[in-house]
């Protein structure tokens, strides 16, 4: 996985130079180098949020952006571990993909997504991942000292301050997570989906489908 902060170099490559400390694990036999490639960032961010919200099986949680790479993963890890999740979508095939990865409940995007979830648990929920839309809109639905958990903000200081913990995650690939995504993959309690692979050279066609929305992840593959 390249972590580097800016795109650059090695962007869209066949070769790219990364440092050995993170980014890097072994991709197990079973799994492909498509699957692999789609685990890295996303499986990470999803662990990585999942930890920083911390909440312990049977507790539930609400997921914001659960149609895309980084939900898709935070779905599977979090009702492996017991917890009871709300995830949003906006379409039927949305809702499909996001029940079939184990979501318990689902609430559509388009609607008030904050009254919808207070409407089935008055007292809020135990903690939020917020991966895309309005994160101010769902602080009234953490309960009292719960979590609301955002990678998409560098600090706290970013929305008004509530009764819920904000917690900014910023993904980070260690070898043990990276280890610890590509078992799951290749034990089978986690699946990533692949809408579509790309050659190196329908890059442009590649970006206008990821611009157009997708469910599930594109890949470049090497010639
Ligand atoms: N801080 C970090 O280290 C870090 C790491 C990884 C990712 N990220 C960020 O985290 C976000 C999620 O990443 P991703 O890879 O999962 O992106 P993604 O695959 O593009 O998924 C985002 C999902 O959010 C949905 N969505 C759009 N607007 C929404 C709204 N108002 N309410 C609820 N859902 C909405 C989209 O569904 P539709 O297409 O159906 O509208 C899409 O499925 C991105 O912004 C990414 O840049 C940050």
């Amino acid at each position: 996985m390249v972590t580097k902060s800016f795109l650059g170099d090695g962007t869209f490559g066949d070769f790219v130079t990364v440092p050995v400390a993170v980014g890097l694990a072994k991709l197990p036999d079973n799994v492909g180098f498509a699957e692999g490639a789609t685990l890295g960032l996303a499986g990470t961010a999803a662990m990585d949020s999942l930890a920083a919200a911390g909440p312990p099986s049977g507790s539930t949680v609400l997921i914001v952006g659960a149609t895309g790479g980084v939900g898709s993963q935070a779905i599977q890890l979090a009702s492996a571990a017991g917890v009871r999740v709300i995830a949003t979508f906006h379409t039927a095939a949305g809702k499909a993909h996001v029940s079939t990865l184990g979501a318990a409940e689902t609430v559509d995007y388009r609607e008030d997504v904050a009254a919808s979830v207070l409407a089935r648990h008055p007292d809020g929920v135990d903690a939020v991942v917020h991966l895309a839309g309005d994160l101010a809109a769902l602080l009234p639905v953490v309960r009292k000292g719960g979590r609301l958990v955002s990678l998409l903000i560098g600090s706290p200081d970013q929305v008004p301050a509530g009764s819920a913990e904000v917690v900014p995650v910023v993904a980070n690939p260690t070898p043990d997570i990276l280890a610890r995504l590509a078992d799951n993959q290749a034990a089978g309690t986690s699946s990533v989906s692949i809408q579509r692979t790309y050659r190196l050279e329908d890059v442009p066609a590649a970006l206008a489908d990821f611009s157009a929305g997708t469910i599930g992840k594109l890949v470049l593959i090497l010639n």
